[in-house]
């Protein structure tokens, strides 16, 4: 924090107000703005564009440059040299592991992998072409009505469990909502296996022959989820801040935010990319769906573009960009049609005005999708795949918040609607 200062003069008060500002590390200064509510009077900021609504020290973007960094460290060094579950220590307790630290903690997340019984019998109130987002809301949720031992918010035992369980359940519930949907049975967690090896097991692997999954496509799975694990205060992590903030339970926060995560402005563009590339589905026609994307009378949005931070490249898509690339010629897929497309497409909206002057480029959605489906990864199940990814973002920010001191998040609004006027009895009106 800084004794820096910045003085409203505002019409119609007297006097001016001296508001505290503060410096972080690294990125803009804050206004801290708490001293407007005894002049009676709001910030207004919808959509939270310019309002920072919590110190955070997990991760910095900086949107300008294309610089994102988990507690200090670059995430190009970290997809390069690191792996999910170690990115997860990182986001969690603000250091690299150490070997046996590391030795330990993945230990444990394998000891979380499997889900309560009953939750297998949960899954058979949905209805099988119920869409997988859907299905985890629900069962997300339900984790509450079994982990009674990892409730109680107070208690620090609590929350390291159910942070724990959490990072090791996803993988579990998501590829049991993709079975459940193909009407195949549930794949047990092989412990044995790593992270994304596992969770591609129990995606692809069925009761009757052994797993074989190959350690490229585990690498591009492992590399996917750490990209996905963590983004500042994003619409959903933003969401399960505000759950948290009620004191509600962590797997309650977890459902919300992917709830909100699911949106095609959010966690679903990639899911909306893939359709998009497949609607376009020649090169020919990309010039009229940029055009469309132009036009203000049409709804369509070149999904994958665009962020509200990010006023350079995603610094994301650029590693995906070259594991897309990685991943194809390992599985032998050349000239994918749709990477042809998303390539032709990134290539002429950088070069178009329009993009250029409004800071659009390709976001962290725009090239998972190819690799996903080069995985065999069904469109559908690609925002599942980036809600296992951001769960441990998810529950950084939560933990943070609550091992901190916190109040009820409870924004106000500017009321434009009827002064007060007297009820009019049935009769009475016209
Ligand atoms: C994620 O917040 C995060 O960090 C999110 C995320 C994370 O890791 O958590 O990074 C993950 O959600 C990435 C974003 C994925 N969404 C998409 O790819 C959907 C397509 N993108 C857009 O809907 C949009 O760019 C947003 C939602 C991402 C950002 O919207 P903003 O910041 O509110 O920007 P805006 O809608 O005000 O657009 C500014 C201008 C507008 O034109 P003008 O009115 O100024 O003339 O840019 C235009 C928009 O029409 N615009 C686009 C566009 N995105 C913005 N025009 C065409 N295609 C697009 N994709």
């Amino acid at each position: 924090m800084s004794d820096k200062k910045a003085t409203l003069k505002v019409d119609g008060l007297d006097e001016t107000i001296e508001l505290p500002v503060y410096s972080g590390t690294l990125g803009p200064d804050v206004i801290d703005v708490g001293a407007l509510t005894s002049r009676d009077m709001f910030t207004y900021d919808p959509g939270f564009v310019s309002t920072a609504a919590c110190e955070s020290k997990i991760t910095y973007i900086d949107g300008g440059k294309g610089i994102l960094l988990h507690r200090g460290y670059p995430i190009d060094q970290l997809a390069e040299h690191s792996d999910y579950l170690e990115t997860c220590y990182l986001l969690l307790y603000g250091e690299l592991p150490t070997a046996e630290q590391k030795e330990t903690f993945v230990s444990t997340v394998k000891r979380h992998t499997m889900v309560h019984e009953q939750i297998r019998t949960f899954f058979n109130g949905f209805r099988r072409d119920a869409h997988p987002m859907a299905v985890m809301c629900g069962v997300v949720g339900a984790l509450s009505a079994f982990y009674h031992d990892s409730l109680d918010i107070s208690d620090e035992h609590h929350r390291q469990v159910a942070a724990f369980r959490l990072i090791a359940k996803m993988p579990t519930l998501a590829a049991m909502s993709y079975k459940f949907s193909i009407g195949q049975p549930f794949m047990y967690p092989d412990n044995n296996m790593g992270y994304a090896e596992n969770f591609l097991h129990m995606m692809f692997g069925n009761p009757c022959e052994p797993s074989n999954v190959s350690p490229v496509l585990a690498r591009a799975m492992d590399r996917i989820f750490l990209l996905h694990a963590d983004h500042e205060q994003n619409a959903s992590t933003s969401t399960v801040r505000l759950a948290g903030s009620s004191g509600a339970n962590p797997f309650a926060c977890i459902a919300a935010g992917i709830a909100a995560l699911w949106g095609p402005s959010h966690g679903g563009a990639n899911e909306a990319v893939l359709e998009m590339l497949e609607e376009i589905g020649d090169v020919s026609r990309i010039d009229e769906f940029v055009s469309r994307a132009k036009d203000k009378d049409d709804p369509f949005r070149l999904m994958g573009f665009g962020h509200r931070v990010y006023k350079n490249f995603d610094p994301r898509a650029k590693v995906m960009k070259e594991a897309a690339d990685d991943v194809l010629a390992e599985l032998g897929i050349e000239n994918d049609p749709l990477l042809a497309i998303a390539k032709r497409l990134e290539q002429i909206a950088l070069e178009d005005p329009y993009f250029i002057e409004r800071k659009l480029y390709p976001n962290v959605d725009f090239y998972s999708g190819i690799i996903l489906k080069a995985i065999g990864i069904p469109t559908s199940m690609f925002t599942v795949i980036f809600a296992v990814g951001r769960t441990v973002g998810w529950i950084a920010h939560w933990h943070e918040m609550i091992s901190g001191s916190y109040r009820i998040g409870r924004p106000r609004q500017l009321y434009t609607g009827h002064t007060q006027r007297d009820f009019v009895a049935l009769d009475k009106r016209s």
